[in-house]
């Protein structure tokens, strides 16, 4: 079998973003656009990935610094078949077919370039276009065909004639081309052309005038659209969304209304879950089994099963056990672990802390740098008082411990198992296990007072 390589072209500046951010860093349903064609490629099974870089190379080659590429940089950016004969050194020795695709081109599916690859070798092509029809094929190249229907050239937009610009077949920006013919082509295009550039897509002209076997493939419109703008960004943005919610349908996940559900590509969602209208699942989130979520926004989170999340909780980078009951109105910051079970309710906020098993914290309250124990109970209003000015300190909550309402704890202090905290009380030292604290000065009724005083008359 013929080796496979890729080549993902990544250089250009992308102007049409109007952005100080390279155009294939900006996001989409929370990852880099970049990303989507690199894991395509990767997920080919294609043993030589090279990505071109330019604009911002440095910032481009960061985010690529956990992906199995190799990038090749392209200074300056002379086009894109300019950009594709940088990679020409990288692939000496190299002898077999690449694929060649634009970093701007996220929707593509597996089943198409598998398609479009076994058509390739089928036919013994030398080279292979993925084209695609469109009712408004504004901004692409146009693919011109022979009277016989066979592939001729491909003119970009600014270069053709008004005739040329009425043809809906577009270039997608996809080939698998053979390396013995790509660099030898490469070397024969000029950039004789409004833009001045070399155009990769100058090589089908040459490969029709030459006899080579040349292929067309047409593609789904929907995964193939270049992202030269924002409306395009939002466009593919709605296309990935919509195919990763029917994904989580088609696994057994209820979500009560699609459009008002926003789920990363990267999050994971057990079976039996439901999601309702306003959920936002972000990054790296995983949500157990059986779980129930309402409006709120989970980022880079882990949820055991069973959770339940009520309306407008907000919860970064926390971990939430199997049965834990979170909000309205919660604030999970980083580092905050929710054993089995445990309750978080109205306008608490909790950081760095665990709230053992069974605990609750059910009302206003701040726990930060906390390790709380099992079947604790924090009433409303507690606050740890973490922070002096200068640093953290942590409290300590042993199990079964009370907390009386409107209670200051203030750090670093330890509240020793199943003691009792009296509503009230600022505890500046530890108190020892099975122990009632109390700090607060007794109060006195001065009965009669306010009628002697003869306030009552003035109210
Ligand atoms: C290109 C194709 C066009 C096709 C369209 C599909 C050419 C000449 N035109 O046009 O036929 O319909 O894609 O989306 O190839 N890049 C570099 N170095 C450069 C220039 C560009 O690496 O010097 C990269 C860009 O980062 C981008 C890709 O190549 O990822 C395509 O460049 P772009 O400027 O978007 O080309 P289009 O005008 O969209
Ligand atoms: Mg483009």
């Amino acid at each position: 079998m013929k080796k496979k390589g890729a080549i993902i072209l990544a250089a250009g500046q992308g102007k049409r973003m109007k952005s100080k951010r390279a155009k294939v860093l900006h996001g989409l349903a929370g990852k880099p656009m970049l990303f989507y064609p690199v894991e395509l490629v990767k997920r080919a099974n294609i043993e030589r990935i090279l990505v071109i870089v330019g604009h911002q190379a440095e910032a481009v080659t960061e985010a690529l610094s956990e992906s199995p590429v190799t990038t090749i940089l392209q200074d300056p950016p002379l086009g894109t078949g300019h950009a594709v004969l940088q990679a020409k050194k990288a692939l000496k020795g190299f002898n077999g077919t690449l694929l060649i695709l634009n970093g701007d081109t996220p929707l593509l599916q597996d089943e198409t370039i598998r398609r479009l690859w076994t058509l390739h070798r089928r036919e013994k092509a030398v080279l292979t276009l993925l084209t695609t029809s469109l009712a408004k094929p504004h901004g692409y190249g146009r693919v011109v065909r022979n009277r016989d229907g066979t592939l001729k050239r491909i003119v970009e937009e600014k270069d053709a004639t008004p005739a040329e610009r009425t043809i809906r077949e577009i270039n997608t920006g996809v080939y698998l081309i053979e390396k013995s013919f790509l660099f030898k082509a490469l070397e024969k295009v000029r950039p004789n052309n409004r833009q001045k550039e070399y155009y990769l897509t100058d090589v089908i002209h040459i490969a029709a005038r030459e006899g080579k076997r040349l292929l067309g493939f047409e593609a789904n419109p929907e995964e193939v659209i270049g992202i030269n703008s924002r409306a395009d960004l939002a466009a593919a943005e709605g296309i990935l969304r919509k195919r990763i919610n029917n994904h989580w349908m088609g696994k057994g996940v209820t979500l009560v209304d699609p459009n008002q559900t926003r789920i990363d590509a990267a999050v994971k969602i057990g079976r039996d879950s439901i999601l309702y209208p306003g959920v936002t699942l972000e990054g790296k989130t995983e949500i157990g089994e059986g779980s129930v979520i309402y409006s709120s926004r989970i980022k880079d989170s882990r949820l055991g099963k069973g959770v339940v999340i009520k309306d407008h909780c907000i919860i970064e980078e926390a971990k939430i056990e199997s049965g834990g009951i979170i909000g309205p109105f919660a604030h999970l910051r980083p580092g905050t672990l929710i054993r089995k079970g445990a309750k978080v309710g109205n306008f608490v906020e909790i950081k760095k802390s665990t709230l053992g098993k069974g605990s609750k914290a059910n009302h206003l309250s701040y726990i930060g740098n906390t390790e709380v124990g099992k079947g604790v109970n924090i009433g409303a209003g507690t606050i740890t008082c973490n922070y002096d000015g200068r640093k953290k300190e942590k409290t300590i909550i042993e199990d079964k411990v009370f907390i009386g309402s409107d209670t200051q704890l203030v750090a670093p202090v330890r509240i020793g198992a199943r003691s009792l905290i009296a509503a009230g009380a600022t505890i500046t030292e530890d108190v020892p296990p099975d122990t009632l604290a109390i700090s607060r000065t007794r109060q006195e009724n001065k009965e009669g007072w306010v009628k002697k005083n003869k306030l009552r008359a003035k109210r």
